[in-house]
């Protein structure tokens, strides 16, 4: 797998100029997005409301891959800011004719397009367009094949955070599924550890747990007693598009072993919450009891990726706004 390399995602300054990766993001950047995402939220009431911060740019949502949730978001929060938005319709592009991705950025580049929202089957492909971008251009990788997906990250932990408050060193997490092949987990791995979370467990099948994890993460293979005191659980959906061979039991199987429901959610703590990046796969990962019960916090997380993805791009901007604009009503 290629690794992203945090630093081709800062400026000289250490502030953001591409958003990749959280691989290396700093702690204190993140605690800026969160942060100004809250102030976003105040600004905006969960109104309807425009904010100045992006007027006269553009963003291009350049999606190589399917997506409800990240692409819809991030073409309201765009708006939200006063972006132009351009939905890149690849089906009926060019790139059906062999133009590269490369050659379809610098194409739209041309057009003076300002924020390009990548996301690729490719392990890779947002950070070599970060590469190749003119000075004041950004990329933000809206998941890369198996490697990651920085604003979904970002939106869970914002989550988390709203529930359970920012001292992340008293929260035990548990991601269960298939994190071998998600882009998710990854990026959920490298929030927490960045932010100093007490405790995390993965629980999975053997075939889909990493080869290669952290050392501070506690693999488990007993979903039952991985759960055991969690504050919050992440369900993940098993990616058979990512899967090269049948690498896992089927669906009675699997969710015999490893799916969610109110029986087994008593084991997490009494105030747990349950989370998942969607779309899910009902009956399977998760039952609809528990993805529509008290606990699941599952549509708080869309609604959080608009304000979060509002904030990534207002730092691209090299807009302060939790700082300066705290309490301003936009227009
Ligand atoms: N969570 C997520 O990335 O969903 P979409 O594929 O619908 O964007």
């Amino acid at each position: 797998m290629s690794r992203l390399q945090p630093d081709a995602q800062l400026d000289d300054q250490g502030g953001l100029r591409h958003l990749l990766t959280l691989d290396g993001l700093p702690a204190a950047l993140m605690r800026e997005i969160l942060d100004t995402a809250e102030a976003l939220a105040a600004a905006t009431g969960g109104k309807v409301k425009k904010l100045p911060v992006l007027r006269g740019r553009t963003v291009v949502n350049l999606f190589f891959e399917p997506s409800t949730r990240t692409r819809t978001s991030f073409e309201l929060a765009a708006s939200r800011l006063s972006a132009e938005v351009v939905n890149f319709d690849v089906p009926n592009s060019s790139t059906i004719k062999g133009e590269s991705v490369l050659d379809t950025l610098r194409t739209l580049e041309a057009m003076h397009c300002d924020i390009f929202v990548v996301r690729h089957r490719e392990n890779g492909t947002p950070e070599h367009l970060a590469r190749h971008t003119s000075p004041g251009v950004s990329v933000i990788n809206a998941g890369d094949g198996n490697n990651a997906h920085p604003t979904q990250g970002l939106l869970d932990v914002y989550t988390l955070r709203r529930h359970k408050g920012a001292d992340f060193s008293q929260l035990a997490v548990l991601i269960v599924g298939d994190i071998r092949h998600s882009r998710v987990a990854r990026s959920d791995m490298h929030a927490l550890l960045a932010l100093g979370v007490g405790e995390l467990r993965i629980c999975g099948p053997a075939a889909l747990l990493p080869e290669d994890a952290d050392p501070r993460v506690k693999v488990c293979h007993e979903f039952d007693r991985a759960l055991r005191d969690v504050d919050a659980v992440i369900m993940l959906r098993i990616q058979r598009e990512r899967m090269e061979q049948a690498m896992v039991p089927g669906e009675r199987d699997y969710a015999a072993a490893f799916g969610l429901d109110e029986a087994r959610l008593c084991h997490a703590k009494p105030d747990a919450i349950v989370m998942h990046p969607g779309p899910m796969n009902r009956g399977v990962e998760i039952e609809s009891s528990v993805a529509d019960g008290p606990r699941s916090v599952i549509l708080e997380q869309v609604s959080n990726g608009l304000v979060v993805r509002m904030a990534v791009m207002a730092k691209l901007a090299g807009s302060a706004f939790g700082a300066r604009n705290k309490g301003d009503g936009g227009d």
